[in-house]
């Protein structure tokens, strides 16, 4: 972007942006107007699929007996790996992993043959003329296979570790080694050692995956699915399937969370897709809720050791981090702990190591904030030990080792609150009342327990396109292929698109959801908004570029001759910056050129902030990278539990949590995302635990009432907070994002608490009662 296409500050005059817009999608949501990826049941035709799946997680398939399935009402058809279409590409080659692109994540397809690597894989569909035709078919359906011992974990001795870099010292994503991390951690005169484990967790989001894959034509596609990116859907379909890109359609109006379970695509949506071509017919297939824990990947399994070393003072010397964690039999999966590691704190030695285990299971996923989550809760625990041996509150240990520039790359922050998070968290939670001392602290017969922990996750590269389209009559369409998970992204662009356009939010329509508008990035990685309203912002520049251009051009307009770069706009007028009352609004300018509307195209880009952009950068699309900055959203979590100390039940009394994740579009949404977050991470901390049978590698409690996530009951009245941030590098709307930022370090601060609470550590998620006594 030049100088000349800048017609505003960034935003332009805040007024819709900011405020606390309640969804504009609530309505239809609570009217059920709103329609989910498995309500499109106007197909003409539309059958039924459901899937049989294997209950040993290793093994073959010997036979099938179809006799008494095939006789039951309604039954259109049994395909099994002896008869289902085969896709054009899979990602198990190197060809079809890179046209498939980032959005596979399991390599793996199923139903190409007869073997079986983990339990819960589909052995067999069953498509009849009604859901529970299907369902009572694939009951009769008997399914003969041999099983072999299965590997359940990594905490299987007899499996090999292996490191998936090669290297001895090489993470998974290739993080950077720095000093002399063994050496300096032996010299050092605090140290603290642990070993912490995280149990399996399953993302459980309300609406379960669904698809319904409709063939207009031998050779184009519409697919319904529930994804969290329609882009990425496409793309990868296309693929697979063998088609032109523009002959698939995904549609995805709305989703019932996804937490990063519907990121990539996963084998069900495939197979819906084949077996819709093989029954000539649309095909629907939702997951049961037991099938979500077997079919749209996981949070690993894994165990981190974390060794620091530091001065009497607190002060880092030396970061010792060493992973291991279960994976899938084809894939190298794990996630990223070692890069938040890295780059919390100030500290001139570092080493981190990841080792996998190919377990039986299927490939693991990106669970909101991966890597980091369950990072944190090691560092942010054993933080929580230096302080306490070295006799500093946890809040001075974590300033005492502040980063004040990216302890990785030695870059600077694009921006970081951090130091003011921890303030005003302490301030909101009268933290300076705290009694240093653990176990101390009662509340009649109740051990109460005061804990903190620090949150970051990064802004992620990421773009994306969007139009939108002005109408003289003032409104406007605003169009990107974006999806919203319930989170607010609907409401939010359109209070962008609402402020870039000078109009009223309620003279906007925002579109999202489908695969034929404006290609963008998916929902997930924090990345959404920033990215959607960025690209909205650059769209509207291009639009306001093409007004200005067409007034210096019109004899009747009060800026004939006026030269562009001397033109701005203000809440959709045109007026001269030396002289704002020389102007026009856009509406006059475009009923003069008969234009009932006008279209602006854009891209929003990570790096592309809005200071680079308005000073003309020559590179303003890489400003951000050129610039050298490290960027992240940063936040600071405070907790209060009692632990009854006869059943050792942990209660969350108080909250808070602080949070700075530059500009906040929309404070309502925003402190939504904040306690969903935090929600989820008490989640991890206390319940959630998905158990994988060690002997059969198969889930014993698959079900919501066996699979224990926080209830209203279990979550007190939390204090959010959001401190005012303006970063100019990130990108054109000075974003962060903050759909992951509020589960990371949140163990770790209930951890710490009942550290105070009780003086146990404990080391191991979940912490349930039978750990706390
Ligand atoms: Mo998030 S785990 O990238 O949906």
């Amino acid at each position: 972007m030049d100088t000349e296409s800048a017609f505003f500050e960034t935003p332009p005059q805040t007024v819709a942006v900011g405020q606390p817009l309640s969804r504009v999608d609530g309505r239809a949501k609570v009217t059920g107007a709103a329609k989910y990826s498995a309500e499109y049941n106007h197909l003409p035709g539309m059958v039924h699929a459901v899937i049989k799946t294997s209950d040993v997680a290793k093994g073959r398939v010997t036979g099938f007996d179809l006799s008494a399935a095939q006789l039951e009402p309604g039954v259109l058809a049994i395909l099994t790996h002896q008869n289902l279409p085969k896709p054009a590409l899979t990602a198990e080659t190197k060809e079809g992993k890179e046209a498939i692109g980032y959005a596979v994540q399991m390599t793996f397809m199923p139903l190409q043959s007869d073997q079986i690597f983990y339990a819960g894989q589909p052995v067999a569909i069953v498509v009849a003329d009604t859901l529970e035709h299907a369902q009572q078919a694939a009951a009769k359906l008997r399914v003969s296979v041999t099983a072999e011992a299965p590997v359940a974990s990594y905490q299987d001795t007899k499996a090999p570790r292996y490191n998936p870099g090669g290297k001895p010292n090489a993470d998974a994503e290739g993080t950077k080694r720095r000093g002399k991390a063994a050496e300096a951690f032996a010299a050092a005169p605090a140290q603290v050692t642990a070993t912490y484990t995280h149990a399996t967790n399953h993302h459980s989001p309300m609406e379960p995956s669904a698809t319904i894959a409709h063939w207009e034509a031998a050779d184009r596609l519409t697919v319904y699915d529930a994804t969290q990116g329609v882009s990425w859907q496409q793309r990868a379909l296309s693929a697979i399937l063998g088609l032109p890109q523009d002959q698939v359609r995904v549609i995805t109006k709305y989703l019932g969370g996804g937490f990063g379970c519907k990121g990539p695509i996963w084998p069900h949506s495939v197979l819906t897709a084949l077996t819709a071509k093989a029954v000539g017919r649309p095909v629907k297939l939702v997951l049961t809720r037991p099938q979500m824990f077997t079919s749209v990947g996981h949070r690993e399994d894994q165990e981190q050791t974390l060794r620091l070393g530091a001065t009497k003072q607190g002060k880092l010397l030396a970061l010792l981090h060493e992973k291991t964690s279960t994976t899938s039999p084809w894939d190298d999966y794990a996630e990223t702990n070692s890069k938040f590691m890295g780059m919390l704190y100030q500290c001139p030695n570092f080493e981190a190591t990841t080792k996998l285990v190919k377990g039986n299971v299927m490939t693991p996923t990106w669970m909101r904030a991966p890597g980091e989550a369950p990072g944190s809760f090691a560092l942010e625990s054993s933080l929580d030990d230096l302080a306490y041996q070295l006799g500093l509150d946890p809040v001075q240990i974590r300033l005492v080792n502040h980063a004040d520039k990216d302890p990785a790359t030695g870059q600077p922050w694009s921006s970081k609150s951090l130091k003011q998070c921890y303030a005003r968290g302490a301030e909101l939670f009268g933290w300076s009342k705290r009694n240093p001392k653990n176990g101390l602290t009662r509340d009649g017969k109740y051990l109460v327990g005061w804990g903190m922990a620090t949150a970051t996750y990064p802004v992620n590269d990421s773009q994306g396109n969007a139009r939108v389209r002005l109408y003289a009559d003032g409104h406007a369409v605003v169009q990107v292929a974006a999806t919203d998970l319930g989170t607010g992204t609907y409401t939010v662009i359109t209070q962008v698109a609402a402020d870039c356009l000078g109009i009223a939010p309620d003279k906007v329509r925002f579109e999202l959801g489908d695969s034929a508008l404006p290609t963008t990035n998916i929902s997930g990685g924090s990345m959404g908004a920033g990215t959607f309203a960025s690209s909205v912002y650059t769209a509207a520049q291009d639009l306001w570029e093409k007004l200005t251009k067409m007034a210096v051009k019109d004899a009747k307009s009060p800026l004939f001759r006026a030269k562009p770069a001397d033109v701005e706009v203000v809440k959709g007028r045109l007026q001269l910056k030396a002289n704002p009352a020389k102007g026009e609004e856009f509406a006059a300018l475009m009923k003069r050129a008969s234009l009932t509307d006008l279209e602006g195209f854009g891209q929003g880009k990570y790096g592309a902030g809005y200071e680079a952009a308005q000073a003309g950068a020559a590179k303003a699309d890489d400003a951000g990278k050129e610039s050298g900055h490290a960027m992240y959203s940063f936040g600071a979590h405070f907790c209060e539990v009692q632990v009854d100390p006869e059943l050792g039940t942990v209660r969350i009394t108080k909250w808070v949590s602080v949070v700075a994740g530059g500009r906040i579009l929309n404070p309502k949404t925003a402190r939504s995302q904040v306690l969903g977050g935090a929600t989820m991470g008490i989640g991890a901390a206390l319940m959630e635990k998905t158990v994988r049978d060690p002997n059969l590698a198969r889930y014993t409690n698959a079900t919501l009432a066996d699979y224990h996530v926080p209830v209203n009951a279990d979550i007190p009245d939390m204090t959010v907070e959001f401190i005012d941030e303006k970063d100019p590098y990130i990108n054109a709307m000075g974003v962060k994002g903050i759909g992951e930022i509020a589960i990371v370090g949140t163990a770790a601060a209930v951890g710490n608490a009942i550290f105070h609470a009780t003086g146990r550590r404990l080391r191991s998620l979940p912490m349930t009662p039978d750990k706390v006594l």
